[in-house]
Parts: C-alpha cells; sequence; structure tokens
C-alpha cells in the first residue's frame, strides 16, 4: 500500500545511503519541482545541502523575496541568492529576437551557476527536479526545447556530479502531493508554469528595465485579482505580455501615446495544447481598469482569445 508518506521515508533512506557524508549541489528556480527536491534534501541531508538561486531580473514581482522567506525562513535550507540582473540585462541589450534572447539567458544562467558552484569545495552531487514526464519526453522537440533553455538544462561539461533525481518517478499532481505532505505552502505547491526565460520573453523584443517593470506590475494585478476570484487553479497559465506597440488613449482631458498590455490566460493539461480560460467578463473589466489606473504608460488592455495551435501559450 503505497502512499506519499511512505515514500518520503523510503525516498530520505535512498537519499542518505547515497549521498553518505558527501556534499549536494542544487539549483533552485522557485518553481515546484525544485522546491521540493530542495525541502526533501533537507530532511534527509539537512546542511550539506546547498542551493544556488539565481535572480536574472526576470522573475515576477516579490517572487524572490518569496522563495527565500519561505524556504530559508520556514524550511532552513541553505539557499546562496545570487543578484545577477545587471549581468543578464547588459547581455539582453540591443537583442530583440526570441530564440536569441532564450540563448542568451540560458547561457548566462549556466556561466553564473557555475561561477558560484565554483566557489563552493567538495561536491559531488547535482541534484535536479526531473519528472516522469521528463523522463518519458525527453525525445519530443517541445520537450527538447522547453530543457534546453530551463534552469539546468545544460550544465558545463568540465562540472562532473553524479545526478540525483528524487522525482523521475512522479507526475505533476504526485509531486504536488508530496510538497503538500512535506508541509509546504500553497503558494509554491500550486505555483503555476513558469518559463526559464521568465519576464524576458514576456517583453516583446529588446527587454529594458522599464519595459520589465510594467509587465512586473500588470501581472502582479492580473494574479492578485485571479486569486482573488479563486481561480489560481482552475487556471493553468495566466501573465501579462508587452507587444511594444503603442496607440492612443485619453485620460481626462488629455491625449495619451502609451502602451497596450496582453492578458494571456488559458486551460491546459500539459501545455503542449491549450484554450484560452472563458473568465468572466466582469472579472476582466476589473483587471483592465486595475491596469491602466495602477501602472504607468498603460493606456489599453486587451485579451487574448487564440487557442494553441495555432497560437502558442508564450508570445514569444
Ligand atoms: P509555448 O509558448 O511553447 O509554451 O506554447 C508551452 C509551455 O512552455 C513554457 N515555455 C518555456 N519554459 N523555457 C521554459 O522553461 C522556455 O524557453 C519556454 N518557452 C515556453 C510556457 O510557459 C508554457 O508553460
Amino acid at each position: 500500500d503505497w502512499t506519499m508518506e511512505s515514500f518520503i521515508d523510503l525516498e530520505i533512506a535512498k537519499i542518505r545511503e547515497t549521498v553518505g557524508d558527501k556534499k549536494v549541489l542544487l539549483a533552485l528556480s522557485g518553481g515546484v519541482d525544485s522546491s521540493v527536491v530542495g525541502v526533501l534534501l533537507q530532511k534527509a541531508i539537512g546542511d550539506q545541502l546547498t542551493c544556488i538561486f539565481v535572480d536574472h531580473g526576470l522573475l515576477r514581482k516579490n517572487e524572490a523575496d518569496e522563495v527565500m522567506e519561505s524556504l530559508v525562513g520556514k524550511f532552513g535550507l541553505n539557499i546562496i541568492k545570487v543578484d545577477a540582473q545587471k549581468r543578464f540585462l547588459d547581455k539582453l541589450t540591443g537583442v530583440s529576437d526570441p530564440e536569441q534572447k532564450r540563448k542568451i539567458i540560458g547561457n548566462e544562467f549556466i556561466y553564473v551557476f557555475d561561477d558560484e558552484a565554483a566557489k563552493l569545495d567538495g561536491i559531488e552531487f547535482l541534484a535536479q527536479g526531473t519528472l516522469y514526464t521528463d523522463v518519458i519526453e525527453s525525445g519530443t522537440e517541445t520537450a527538447k526545447v522547453i530543457k534546453s533553455h530551463h534552469n539546468v538544462g545544460g550544465l558545463p561539461e568540465d562540472m562532473t556530479f553524479q545526478l540525483i533525481e528524487p522525482l523521475n518517478t512522479l507526475f505533476k499532481d504526485e509531486v504536488r502531493a508530496l510538497g503538500t505532505e512535506l508541509g509546504m505552502p500553497d503558494s509554491i505547491v500550486w505555483r503555476q508554469p513558469f518559463p526559464g526565460p521568465g519576464l524576458g520573453i514576456r517583453v516583446l523584443g529588446e527587454v529594458s528595465e522599464d519595459k520589465l517593470e510594467i509587465v512586473r506590475e500588470s501581472d502582479a494585478i492580473l494574479r492578485e485579482e485571479i486569486a482573488n476570484a479563486g481561480l489560481d487553479r482552475d487556471i493553468w497559465q495566466y501573465f501579462t505580455v508587452l507587444p511594444g506597440i503603442r496607440s492612443v488613449g485619453v485620460t481626462g482631458d488629455n491625449r495619451t501615446y502609451d502602451y497596450t498590455i496582453g492578458i494571456r490566460a488559458i486551460t491546459s493539461v500539459d501545455g503542449m495544447t491549450a484554450d484560452f480560460a472563458r473568465i468572466d467578463w466582469d472579472l476582466l473589466q476589473k483587471i483592465s481598469v486595475r491596469i491602466v489606473n495602477e501602472v504607468p504608460h498603460v493606456n489599453r488592455v486587451v485579451y487574448d482569445i487564440t487557442s494553441k495551435p495555432p497560437a502558442t501559450v508564450e508570445w514569444e
């Protein structure tokens, strides 16, 4: 009789046996999978685990602080937070092609991670939040593309770690159940999927701090309203994008010429196909009014009503 409790006991025993008194490194993204791996390893081997959390400046509003508060504060994880915002933004300056941006962000992530890992002594294991679905889908094109840009998708060749993948027999819903059983908060366990390149692919074209700020603030409003409406578990992904077009509007007696924000909200089972979420008009109106009122330089909000295919989930 398989239970999550017995899975935890078994897995902890297995990790202890594999690791012994050696040290383990984990790249923490703040997503469900790597966070669950972190908490599980912390329970198994305590301070033999070191986590590296790279803040690339493309995270959502308050995300870095929330990750640190919850995983360091509540679970006592040993996390090295790297503030690499400037490094990433510098590299992205002048670049507007989506695939080029992905490549730059992915590579820079590896360089930053590599720099930090090089400062640590005696690490023999690298932990990863690989799921069963990653294992069975690793041959498909989409998975490969996603993997190649995802946090620890490609590691420097001169790093010789042994891999630990404690989630590689689990599906996503089982990972969430495991997180809950480990006492982790809903804010992590039910976190929506978030791409490795983050807001870098939600500012369309060239990324700047000003544009990131507009996406970050509008996205925070959207997330708050979706949560208040109790829809955060029903909608697979929901976020805002800044297409970079400007249009004419009017505020009071003044003509404005400002940015448009796009809202993307989809229902999906696995992200491979998706349908736009049928969000209630009144809720959409409330979100639109708040974004235009609260986010400087936005005078228009549009809702994306395209399915995948033919559109993708992200706009880049
Ligand atoms: P698309 O836009 O391809 O997105 O329909 C499908 C799912 O994948 C996520 N996505 C990414 N995740 N790196 C990632 O780690 C990426 O470059 C990337 N591009 C898209 C997207 O958020 C959605 O969940």
